[in-house]
Order: C-alpha cells, then structure tokens, then sequence
C-alpha cells in the first residue's frame, strides 16, 4: 500500500475548523494551499476534507478514478430544486445517458452554426456603445451571453421575455451563490424569506421553459412532430440513445435550465475579465489589435477567421488562468477509495482547487503576471495534466467548452476592432468568489472608438 501524501492544512483551534476562514474568504487561502502539500487535509465542522492542489492528484479525482466520485451533496441540495437532474448535478448512469443525449448540441457542426448569431448579437452591442461614454462592462457582457444562449437554445420565440428571463435567473443565481457558500444550505422545506423567493423564481422560469418546450412538441395541436430549428432546444427534442429513448419534458427542461445556468453568466465572466486585463497592459492590447487588423481588416469574422485568431485564444486562455470563472469544484466519494494513498471512506468531499493549480509558480513561473505569450502550442504541451483547468477535466469536462471559447473570440474580435475600454480611473477591483468569480465591485469602463485608421 502507498503511504499517504496527504498533509495537515494551517493549525486551527476554531470549532469550525478551516470552515470560517474559507467562506469568509477561500481565494487567499487556495492559493496558499499548495504550499502546505499536494493533498492537504482541512476539517468543516466535525467533517474532514481533502483539499486537492497538485496536478496529478486533481487528475486522479477529475479523470483517472472519476468514477469513484459523485457529485457533492451540497451541490445537489443548491442545484437540484433548479436543475433537476440535468448534466451537472447528475451522477452515475444517468448522467452518462444524458450527457451522450446532450452532447450533439456542442458537435463542432452545430456550434458552427451559432457563430453569425454571435457577430449579429456582438454588433447589436457595439451599437449602443458611444465614444466617450463609462459604461458597466459586466452588464453589457451578461446581455450578449444571455442573446447568445437563449437564441442557441430556444431560437426565436423568447425575443420578447429576454429580459425577464435574465432578470429571473439573476434572481435565481444570487440565492445560489448565498447557498453554495455555505456548507450546510437550509433545507429547501423551510420556508425561509430566501427560500420562497428561491422557488417562486424558479417556478417562473418554469413556466416559460414548459411552454417553450410544449410550443415545439406542436403546443396544442399536439402533433408531436419536432422540426429541428437549428437550436439546441431541437437537438435535446430530436436526441435518442441506442435504445431509441428520447427526454421526457422534465428531462429536457432540466437539460435547458442547466445549460442556460452554466452557459451564460461562466462566459460574460471571462469576457469581463479579459477587457479588464487588456486595459491593463497596453502593449497586449496593442498586439491584439494588430492581429484583429492582419486577419480581419476591419471585416466582420467569420468562423473561418476564428483559428487564425490565436493570439487573441492565448489571451482569452491565460485570461481564464489568472480568472477562471469556476475558481474551484468539489466531489464526493461514491465509495471507498484511495487518493494519494489516503483512505477515503464513502462520502468523504474533495475540493478540486483549481485557483490554486492555475497560480501555482512552479507550473506558471511569474503566476500572477498576464502573460499571453506563456501559452505557445510547446507550453500547453509541456504542462501536467489537470495543471489548466477552466472548464475542468475527465468526463465531465465542460460540454460548452468550445461553444464558449467561440463566442468570447467572436465578442473580442468584433468590439475590440471599433473600441477600446479603458478602465475608471481610480476603479477598485478585486475578484470575488461567488458561484462564478466576479469582479466584486463591477468594471465601469470608459469606452473609446478607435480611430479608423488603427481599426
Ligand atoms: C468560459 C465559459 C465556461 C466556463 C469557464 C465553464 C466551466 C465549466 C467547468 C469547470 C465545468 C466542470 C465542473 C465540474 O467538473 O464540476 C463545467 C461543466 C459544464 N458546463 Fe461549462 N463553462 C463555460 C461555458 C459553458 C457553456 C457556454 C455551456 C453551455 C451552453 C456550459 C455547460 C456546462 C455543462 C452542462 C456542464 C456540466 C457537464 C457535466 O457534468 O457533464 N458551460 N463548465
């Protein structure tokens, strides 16, 4: 048997034990983490968990010996009474049959499909930005993913209810982050102020997505002929698996929540982080626009242009290093099993720490420098697997990683050729680690056209 690796966190006397310190505030503590071991033992309460900081150990959680967690079940008490059992509190065989079902909608073919809807959205935007005028970068960012994914998803007929659509899963999404941030959520039966907002928002959201899904089966016709309408709504109706099953409507309801949850606010992040960094590093941003200029020239992109787009992939990748909007996952063990020749008995939860990987000065020298150029096609090669983690690893990577790195270089490629954002003067940021890390006091931007003979 191996010896366990696994060592001690910082000493606490706290009945809480490193419970507080995290929620109170767990960026300075992952970061700190790596440097007491690759697994580190902390304790929430009465209950001990392992913190996984080094590559190889996160590798074995994530994709090597997967199938020996689940899910958390604090994710699954916060998430489910929102996402059901779609994709990403599902465990287990379900899961696998879902994700085969779901995973047509993200074929490079299909994805292919969303990108003019994405320069249209991304132009609409870059219409209402005027020269001279301070903008809140996060806003705007928010309503370009929520353009983009509920068109992908849902196509036309929700134009009209967008906005209460956005404002609903905002509602939705606070209570999420006040709940996930603390280890023991309240359960959903108790009726607290919170809790009711909670499932009255959820219940609305509901009720559009039911009719959406009812509109497309044939609404009270009743034909039952889905015609594929190029969305990804239509792919989850149309999916079958071998044994030619397709989703109930619950199903594909939870399926639409959980991608318009995980595949809105994840992205705007990133794009919102990005604007920042370039604004910060005027030589970058200098560089950015020369490749927007040699590739495009002023064009509106196309998806052929997007591979040519690579410098501006290596500053959305090291964005995403220094930003990752999913600042850290967490398992559960299915069983009993062994981590770093730890025993870990059924039950036992990892926090995946990928804050603290993607900092890590041993595998990122200078880790909080933005330094697009670390990321040539030889770095990301030379690096350990599970060391760059934005949308995860193993099986359950994320199912829109390509849908999103897609529409953030659209987003960059079609502003970044008519603006520049230049931060307030005087702007406090700080990253802030809600559900997805946030700038914790928003990105008021002045916004600059640029002049046309630089765009
Ligand atoms: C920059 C944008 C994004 C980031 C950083 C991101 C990050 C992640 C991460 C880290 C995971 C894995 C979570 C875990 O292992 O516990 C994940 C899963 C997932 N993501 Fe994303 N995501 C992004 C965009 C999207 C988009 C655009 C969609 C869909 C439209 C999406 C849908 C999902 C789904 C459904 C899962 C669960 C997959 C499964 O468990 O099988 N994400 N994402």
């Amino acid at each position: 048997m191996t010896a366990s690796i696994a060592k001690n966190g910082p000493r606490t006397l706290h009945p809480g034990g490193h419970m507080r310190r995290f929620f109170d505030n767990p960026l300075p503590m992952l970061a700190e983490s790596p440097s007491h071991g690759d697994l580190v033992r902390w304790r929430f309460g009465p209950l001990p968990v392992l913190v996984a900081n080094s590559p190889e150990i996160i590798h074995d959680v994530l994709v090597s010996n997967a199938s020996a967690y689940l899910k958390t079940s604090t994710t699954k008490a916060v998430m489910q009474p929102l996402l059901g059992n779609g994709l990403f509190v599902n465990d287990g065989d379900d899961w696998r049959q879902q994700r085969k079902l779901v995973s047509p909608a993200f074929h490079h073919k299909r994805i292919s499909a969303y990108a003019d809807l994405m320069v249209r959205y991304a132009e609409e935007l870059a219409e209402q930005w005027k020269d001279g005028e301070q903008i809140d970068l996060e806003q705007y960012m928010s309503e370009y993913t929520i353009h983009v994914v509920s068109k992908s998803l849902f196509d036309a007929e929700v134009s009209g209810e967008e906005k209460e659509l956005r404002k609903t899963v905002e509602q939705v999404l606070q209570v999420v982050d006040k709940r996930l941030m603390t280890f023991f959520p309240t359960p959903m039966w108790i009726p607290t102020p919170q809790i009711r907002r909670y499932k009255a928002a959820i219940a609305r959201l509901d009720e559009l997505i039911y009719r959406i899904i009812e509109d497309r089966r044939g609404g009270k016709t009743g034909q039952q002929q889905i015609t594929d309408k190029g969305d990804a709504l239509s792919m989850l109706m149309l999916s079958q698996d071998e044994a030619g099953s397709k989703m109930d409507n619950k199903q594909v309801r939870d399926e639409v929540m959980t991608l318009f949850g995980a595949g809105h606010e994840t992205t705007s992040r990133t794009l919102t982080w990005t604007w920042y960094l370039l604004s910060q590093h005027p030589e970058i941003e200098q560089r950015f626009h020369e490749e927007l200029q040699t590739v495009l020239g002023g064009r509106t992109p196309t998806m052929e242009d997007l591979p040519k787009l690579t410098f501006t992939e290596q500053i959305l990748k090291e964005s995403m290093r220094l930003y990752p909007p999913a600042w850290v996952t967490t398992r559960q063990a299915a069983h009993d099993t062994t981590l770093g020749g730890e025993t870990l008995k059924q039950g036992r939860v990892v926090i995946v720490n990928i804050w603290g990987v993607h900092h890590n000065s041993e595998i990122y020298p200078d880790p909080w420098a933005f330094n697009p150029d670390r990321f040539t096609p030889e770095f990301e090669k030379s690096l350990p697997k599970s060391a760059y983690l934005p949308f995860g690893n193993g099986p359950r990577v994320c199912i829109g990683n390509a849908f999103a790195m897609m529409e953030a270089k659209i987003a960059l490629a079609v502003l970044g050729q008519r603006f520049r954002l230049t931060l307030k003067p005087g702007h406090p940021v700080e990253p802030q680690d809600m559900f997805t890390l946030r700038p914790k006091y928003g990105m008021l931007m002045d916004v600059a056209v640029r002049q046309p003979e630089l765009a």
